[in-house]
């Protein structure tokens, strides 16, 4: 076949993953969860390398197996260099190189920003991929960016959060409601059955494009607090509400930068990716601006938000036609910007 075959690894947090890829279409996407952080309120970096370890041979050979190919038939290995955890990092960095250096193939280092972001040039991510430029909402459990993207490999941050990500937010948020860790999908849940307006938390106060989350947290710590000492079933009897107003908060302050991004570079293609775009009440207002602001909105599908290695593999194929490889001797990195 014409087509490069390439494998993407990804490793960076608490996901293991690979995903193999062809011409734009995603041939396998394995993943492996890590139950193990779920009552951590977090995820503890040397369970999660341990479980990479454990994890990451079942994983590729199942995505090498779904895919319906050998090994051999492997035309490069992508994976992520960075941004995260160091020890999770360099699980899939060693198997990667380790692989490449078995089938003498190149090797592809990816960037887990940029893979975020090019996910939706997966053929199946969107009806139609967005063109160039666009401006995209990068929202995860660790970054929260507003990128202005120019071309594939061109990239600028706009403005990014000053201390916690937005889905930090939604995770700290979550612990101190005694929720499981990420409480990110389970606040989404539980606000579907919730009044948005019941409870209002203060918005932070940060120049252009920037965010700030450690205020909001602080906010509902204390507030939650306050409300226990009188009622010490506040949280139980109220948990749809706050979950329903947290999330609104969280999803108003996103909203509002991204608006004022558009209107200030004039740019009407507008994108999500990361962990956080896999939340309903961002999609839904998002996909209102459609109507309200005439933007053109790209949201991919669910299994490309949240960590994943089609991501990693899409931009590897993309890397690949540039023939960007990477040296066999680079090191991982745990900042790591786009
Ligand atoms: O991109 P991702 O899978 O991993 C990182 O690179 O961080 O993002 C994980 C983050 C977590 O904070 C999680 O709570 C959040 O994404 N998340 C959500 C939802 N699904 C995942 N936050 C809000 N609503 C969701 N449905
Ligand atoms: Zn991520």
């Amino acid at each position: 076949n014409a087509f490069p075959i390439i494998l993407g690894i990804e490793s960076s947090c608490d996901d293991t993953a690979a995903a193999v890829i062809q011409n734009h279409k995603i041939l396998s996407n394995v993943i492996a969860n890590q139950k193990i952080h779920q009552s951590y309120g977090g995820v503890v970096p040397e369970l999660a390398s341990r479980a990479h370890q454990q994890n990451i041979v079942p994983v590729v050979n199942e995505a090498i197996k779904i895919a319906g190919i050998k090994k051999e038939d492997l035309s490069a290995i992508a994976y992520t260099r960075g941004p995260g955890l160091m020890g999770s990092l360099l699980v899939g960095s060693s198997f990667a190189k380790s692989l490449s250096l078995a089938l003498d193939i190149p090797l592809i280092e990816i960037n887990h920003m940029v893979g975020h972001i090019l996910a939706h040039f997966i053929e199946d991510a969107n009806e139609n991929p967005p063109s160039f430029p666009f401006l995209c909402l990068t929202v995860s459990g660790g970054h929260t960016q507003i990128v202005k993207v120019s071309n594939f490999f061109e990239m600028e941050i706009l403005g990014e959060t000053i201390d916690d990500a937005a889905g930090e937010a939604f995770d700290k948020a979550g612990k101190i409601m005694g929720l499981d860790y990420p409480s990110g999908p389970i606040i989404d849940k539980l606000a579907k059955e919730g009044n948005p307006d019941k409870f209002k938390f203060s918005k932070p106060k940060v120049d252009e494009f920037k965010f700030s989350f450690s205020g909001l947290k602080t906010a509902i710590l204390y507030f939650i607090q306050k409300e226990v000492k009188e009622n010490p079933h506040f949280i139980e009897e109220n948990l749809n509400d706050l979950c329903a107003s947290i999330q609104k908060t969280i999803v108003d302050i996103l909203m509002e930068k991204l608006i004022a991004a558009a209107e200030k570079t004039g740019i009407t293609q507008v994108a999500i990716a990361g962990g956080v775009s896999a939340n309903s009440e961002i999609r839904n207002r998002l996909k209102s601006m459609e109507t309200e602001k005439n933007w053109k909105v790209f949201i991919p599908k669910f299994e490309y938000t949240t960590d994943n290695a089609a991501m990693i593999a899409m931009t590897g194929q993309l890397k690949f036609e540039q023939e960007d490889f990477a040296e066999i001797n680079s090191k991982s990195v745990s900042k790591y910007s786009i």
